[in-house]
Formats: structure tokens, sequence, C-alpha cells
């Protein structure tokens, strides 16, 4: 099998598929996000920040990628009715759904379990495992209509190599992991939509500087130079994987 890390993209290999990126304002999103559309998607940006969301709108369709549109909805505070009328909206404007990227997340509080605020516990939970959950479910009619679709989770270095203090984090990535092995068999009727996971390893992003503070971030390499793993999952040359879990880097 491929090693996605060194995938090399064709300069139009997502011609046309509608990519939804969760979490597309900054980070590891946004890097993914202009190199799909650079790669000829179509792409919905989620995020909150509606000014980030519109700056990453403006680079692409300054960099003259498929013009993409802008999806904000705040994981914390939405309800499964906005979810539906999101992804409503989304049918309505593209008529199908090619790929779905959960990369939107959180760190949260980290402290020991036993003086953990339970409040900042569940918010963390709720975006970074019952938010993909939902959204998964809405999308999964859509995504089956597809003729080539792809759900992406994103995975973390925690999971293979869990540690003490990471608070809600930690779980909320193994859950996710399942989440995505669930649904991978539940999908073996339906070969055709593929589920995995990336973990981008580390990259220098707000949510590493929250967990790192006193790292020296010139060490860390850019969000844009991990992408190509995300690239190979979206596309049409990782038919027939799922269930996986890969490294970026
Ligand atoms: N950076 C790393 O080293 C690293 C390592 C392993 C795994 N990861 C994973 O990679 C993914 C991206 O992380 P990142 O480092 O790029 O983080 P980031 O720069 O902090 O970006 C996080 C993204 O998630 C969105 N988000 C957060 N809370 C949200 C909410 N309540 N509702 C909607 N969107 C929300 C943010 O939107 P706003 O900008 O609008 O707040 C932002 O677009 C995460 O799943 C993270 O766990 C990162």
């Amino acid at each position: 099998m491929i090693d996605p890390r060194n995938y090399q993209p064709r300069a139009d290999v997502l011609h046309d598929r509608v990519v939804l990126i969760t979490g597309a304002s900054g980070g590891i999103g946004k890097a993914v996000a202009l190199a799909a559309a650079r790669h000829g998607a179509r792409i919905i940006l989620h995020g909150r920040n509606i000014r980030k969301l519109e700056a990453v709108y403006d680079d692409i369709v300054g960099g003259g990628a498929p013009r993409p549109s802008i999806l904000p909805m705040d994981f914390e505070k939405a309800g499964p009715d906005d979810y539906d009328r999101m992804v409503a909206a989304l049918e309505q404007e593209f008529g199908r759904l090619d790929a779905l990227l959960h990369n939107a997340g959180m760190l949260g509080e980290r402290a020991p379990i036993e003086h953990a605020d339970v409040a900042k516990w569940m918010r963390t939970m709720h975006v970074n495992v019952n938010a993909p959950f939902i959204l998964t479910r809405c999308c999964l009619p859509l995504l089956k209509q597809a003729k080539d679709p792809s759900i992406i989770f994103t995975s973390s270095g925690v999971v293979p190599r869990p540690r003490a203090f990471w608070g809600a984090y930690l779980p909320s990535k193994w859950a996710s992991d399942g989440l995505m092995r669930m649904l991978a068999q539940e999908l073996e009727a339906h070969p055709a939509v593929r589920v995995n996971s990336l973990n981008p390893g580390k990259v220098r992003t707000n949510m590493r500087l929250q967990a790192y503070p006193a790292e020296d971030r010139a060490t860390l390499p850019e969000a844009d130079t991990i992408v190509a793993p995300y690239l190979f999952l979206l596309g049409p040359d990782s038919r027939g994987i799922t269930g996986e879990t890969f490294e970026c880097q």
C-alpha cells in the first residue's frame, strides 16, 4: 500500500469534488482547505469565526481555485437541528457531498482527573466526539449517493501513546478513532464509502502552542507541509482503503 506521507497528488486530483472541512478557519484545516482547493475541490469551509473563514475564502478565490462556500457553526452551541440545516444548505448549493474531513477540535483543560472541571470536560468531549458523530450522521445519506465518498477523522499521538494530565482531549481522540473504526465496519455494505483517521503529528498551530507553550515553535513544521496524506484520503487514489489510521509525519 502507498505511504500517504509520500503521496504526490496530480494537479487536478480533486477536480470538482465537494469537500466539507470542519475547523477550516485556521491551523491544519485551513492548510488542507487551501491545498484541496488548489487541486480542484469545491470546499465548504466550516468554523466558528466568520472573519477568519472569509480570509480563507479570499485566499482560495485569489489563488484562482473554485469558489468555496462558508458554513459557520459553533459546535459547543449547535443542536441537532442546526446540523440538519447546515447539511440541507450544502445540499441545496452543491447537490452532493464527496468528502467530509472532521478536523475541528479543542484541547480543553489539561488537569489531573481528580481536579478536572466537569463542564470543561464535557465541552471538550462534545466538540471532539459528539459533533463529528452528529455531523457524520447527518451527512451519511448524501455521502452514500456520491460515487467515491471519503470520511476522515483526526487522530493524535495521544492514541498510540496515552499519558497523564491530558484531560478530556485524550479520551476524546480515543473515542474519535473508535467511532471511525466502528463506522468503517458498519459501512461494509457500502464499500464505496471509506472512513479513515489521520494523525497530523506535531504541527505549528494555535492548539500546539496552547499544549506546549514553552516549546520552540521554529522546530515545528508548518501545517502546509503535512497536507499530502489529507489529499490522498480525500481523493480517488485511496479508493478501497477503510478503517485505517495514518500518520502525516
Ligand atoms: N497541531 C498539532 O500539533 C496537532 C497534533 C495532533 C492532532 N491535532 C488535531 O488536528 C486538528 C486541528 O488542530 P489545529 O492544531 O489546526 O488546531 P487550531 O489551529 O486550534 O484549529 C482548530 C480549528 O477547530 C475549530 N474549532 C474549535 N472549536 C470549535 C467549535 N466549538 N466549533 C467549531 N469549530 C471549532 C477552530 O475554529 P475557530 O478558529 O473558529 O475557533 C479552528 O478552525 C484537531 O482535531 C487537533 O486535535 C493537532
